[in-house]
C-alpha cells in the first residue's frame, strides 16, 4: 500500500490536521488498514491520541500512531524502507515537520508515493510553498531513479465567504502555478471550520467528513484505485 507524506515547509497550514482527518476517513469510512507516523517534535497527534485512548479506550482505536524522531539521514531512509516493506499491507501516513532544511526529511520526500501539500492563500504561505516546490524539484533532479511521487496540493483553511472577483482570480492564478510549476494536481479546497478544530484520532464526525468530502473523494481516487 502507498506511503503518503503530508508536507510543506510552512507551519500551521494543516499538515497534522489533514493527516489525522484522512487517516480517520480511510480507517473509519473506507475500512482500510492505516498507520500514522508522526515525525514532528511537537507531537500534537501523539498527544491527542493519548487523550483519545482515555476517552474511547485503547482497544477501540482503528489505527496506530507512532512518534518517530528523525535524527540521521540513515534513520530516515531506514524508516521509509520499513514503511514500504514491513508495513506493506498498511497505508502509511507520515506527518512531516515544517522547517525542511535541517531535519533529515529529504528521504521522506524522496521515497514517498504521495506528497500531500496543504497551503493557504496568504503571501507568506505561498512564498514558503513555492520554496517547497523548488526543494522537491531539486530532489527529483538529484534522485531521478527513486523519486517519483504524485504531488497533490490542498487549499486548506479557506474562508467560506466568497472572495471578491479579484481574490478568486488570484487564487486561480496560484493554483495554476502549482499545477504547472509544482508538477501536481490541485484538489478541491477545505474550508475554515470550527468542526475541523475539534478533531480526534478516533473517528471523524459527520460534519468533518462533509467538510472534507470533495477533497477526500478525489484523494481516494488517487490512493485507492
Ligand atoms: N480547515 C480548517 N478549519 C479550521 N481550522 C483549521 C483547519 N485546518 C487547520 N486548522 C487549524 O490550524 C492550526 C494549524 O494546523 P496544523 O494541522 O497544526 O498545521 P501544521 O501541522 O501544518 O503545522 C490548528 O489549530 C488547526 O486546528
Ligand atoms: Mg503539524
Amino acid at each position: 500500500m502507498p506511503v503518503i507524506v503530508f508536507a510543506n515547509q510552512k507551519g500551521g497550514v494543516g499538515k497534522s490536521t489533514l493527516a489525522v482527518m484522512y487517516a480517520n476517513h480511510l480507517s473509519g469510512v473506507k475500512n482500510k488498514r492505516v498507520t500514522v507516523w508522526e515525525t514532528d517534535v511537537q507531537k500534537s497527534i501523539y498527544e491527542q491520541r493519548k487523550d483519545d485512548e482515555l476517552t474511547w479506550g485503547k482497544e477501540n482505536m482503528k489505527y496506530d500512531v507512532h512518534y518517530i524522531q528523525l535524527d540521521t539521514l540513515q534513520n530516515s531512509e531506514a524508516m521509509m524502507v520499513e514503511a514500504k516493506e514491513v508495513y506493506k499491507d498498511d497505508i502509511v501516513i507520515i506527518d512531516v515537520p515544517g522547517n525542511i532544511t535541517d531535519n533529515y526529511i529529504a528521504p521522506l520526500l524522496i521515497y514517498a508515493d504521495f506528497i500531500i501539500c496543504p497551503y493557504m492563500y496568504e503571501t507568506k504561505v505561498l512564498q514558503s510553498t513555492t520554496t517547497f516546490i523548488k526543494v522537491l524539484k531539486k530532489l527529483k533532479k538529484m534522485f531521478p531513479e527513486v523519486m517519483n511521487p504524485k504531488i497533490l496540493y490542498v487549499p486548506n483553511n479557506i474562508d467560506p465567504r466568497e472572495g471578491t472577483t479579484k481574490e478568486l482570480e488570484q487564487r486561480m492564478q496560484v493554483d495554476d502555478i502549482f499545477r504547472k510549476n509544482g508538477g501536481g494536481e490541485v484538489l478541491p479546497k477545505i474550508h475554515q471550520r470550527a468542526d475541523v478544530k475539534r478533531l480526534n484520532t478516533y473517528m471523524n464526525t459527520q460534519k468533518q467528513e462533509y467538510i472534507s468530502s470533495a477533497c477526500f473523494s478525489q484523494l481516494d481516487k488517487h490512493i485507492l484505485e
